[in-house]
């Protein structure tokens, strides 16, 4: 089979070993950048992904008038404009594969007198964007998108926008922090209902840069009250580890025998780290060493080693808390003993790709049983047999760096190896991964 210079096979490994470090988590990453640039002064992050997605997100508030300057590995300063301080952009806001870069800044354009074009690559232009369009358009602003409410699409800011209550129909914490974010240059109290958590690092970096944000519980929902205009301090920080990066070496090491790794720094927010419990429910052997807070974030350490996995019905309600790594959850499924099955996870099918269709065809591709229904995967595990593998046949990963990384843990535990056609995505969120994959396998 002919290869193309991005794909590549991930082979049977030996054991996963030593103590490694993931780059730093994507979604407070992006945070970072955009509340350093609406802060008067200097903000210095330390730990920053520098992933593609994340650069987008730089780019996009350099273009809007903030300096941000790369001062070491994964060091960045940023000197803001203040709240309300952005400016017309002179070209289009090109977001790459991130949708996390677009609907948060599409969150903040709507409040600023400004008008700017987003667009992305082929998997973003797919992706709905009516979620974020809906309340941003209640609080004034303008969208002319392409059709199907997607990208490209141009957005006319209102200034001054309304405030809004809006209880969020999707458990999204990008159309949360829109809002939020829409809110911040918004006079008055905007407010957020959230009937399912999601990540809450939005509303702990708005608390730590100053701005006055009350989250409480309310008849069973979450409510985030963000009151407009505050003066936002700039701030120190130092971002985690990505658990959802850490989910693809925890994975591995428990599939792998012998294996046993400690992942550094790991952000253990809860409502992030539904993968850890669920992993151990199936039998998974992670011991969290040295809990403690950065940043403002739980972080602990993982040692993880070999163990065999039985198969789980997993919560729905867990989703919202482990959204992106159900991927490397169904390889660890394909690969355990009996059946798992997941359910309400319609949200996966918008993501960078529809990460059921692409999984459960993946996984058949290298020999797994997987029957995918509309809402989730059910998967009959080997027991711990290698998977067959792929040998003369390439998965698909369909522009998803999730599916490219989640599959080369599938080869580690293959016959065959398995055959990635593109690794390119992977540089969106992790891109030193095979270069730290072949470092603990060596
Ligand atoms: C993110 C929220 C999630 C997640 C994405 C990052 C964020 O998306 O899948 O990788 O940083 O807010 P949704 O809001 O679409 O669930």
């Amino acid at each position: 089979m002919s290869t193309s210079p991005t794909s590549r096979r991930f082979r049977a490994s030996g054991p996963l070993r030593g103590t490694i470090a993931v780059p730093g988590d994507k979604s407070i990453s992006h945070r970072s950048l955009i509340l350093g640039a609406l802060a008067v002064g200097e903000t210095r992050v330390t730990g920053l992904l520098e992933g593609e997605d994340v650069l987008a997100t730089a780019a996009a508030m350099r273009a809007m008038g903030a300096d941000i300057e790369r001062t070491g590995d994964g060091e960045w300063r940023i000197h803001g404009v203040g709240v309300g301080g952005l400016l017309q952009p002179d070209a289009a806001l090109d977001c790459g594969n991130s949708g996390t870069s677009a609907r948060l800044l599409m969150g903040l354009v709507a409040s600023h007198g400004i008008t700017a074009t987003f667009t992305g690559d082929a998997s973003l232009s797919k992706r709905p964007m009516g979620r974020v369009i809906e309340p941003l358009s209640q609080m004034g602003a303008g969208f002319t998108p392409s059709p199907g409410g997607r990208m490209p699409l141009m957005l006319e800011g209102a200034h001054p926008a309304v405030p809004i209550t809006y209880r969020l129909p999707v458990a999204s914490a990008q159309v949360k922090s829109a809002v939020l974010l829409a809110g911040l240059n918004t006079p008055g109290v905007t407010t957020v209902i959230e009937p399912v958590p999601t990540r809450d690092h939005s509303e702990r970096m708005l608390r730590g840069f100053g701005a006055l944000i009350e989250v409480s519980e309310e008849d069973g929902e979450r409510v985030i009250r963000l009151t407009g205009q505050p003066e936002l301090q700039p701030q120190d920080i130092v971002v985690p580890g990505d658990p959802s990066s850490a989910a693809f070496f925890m994975v591995a090491a428990t599939l792998v025998e012998g294996s046993d790794l400690t992942i550094r720094n790991v952000g253990m927010n809860p409502t992030r780290a539904g993968l850890v419990g669920v992993l151990r429910a199936m039998g998974a052997n992670i011991e969290e060493l040295d809990p403690r807070e950065v940043g403002g974030e739980p972080v602990a350490d993982l040692r993880v080693r070999h163990a065999t996995l039985k198969g789980i019905e997993v919560d729905p309600a867990l989703a919202p808390s482990m959204i992106d790594e159900f991927p490397v959850l169904f390889v660890a499924a394909a690969l355990a003993q009996g059946t798992s099955v997941t359910r309400g996870l319609e949200e996966l099918r918008v993501k960078e790709s529809d990460r059921l269709a692409t999984m459960a065809a993946a996984l058949k591709t290298v020999g797994a049983q997987v029957e995918e229904r509309e809402d989730g995967l059910t998967i009959h595990g080997t027991g711990g047999e290698p998977l067959r593998g792929s040998a003369n046949a390439r998965v698909k990963t369909h522009l998803d760096h999730r599916i490219a990384m989640s599959m080369a843990v599938a080869g580690l535990a293959s016959r065959d190896g398995v055959e990635v056609d593109d690794t390119s995505p992977i540089a969106t969120s992790f891109p030193n991964f095979i270069a730290l994959l072949d470092e603990v396998t060596r």
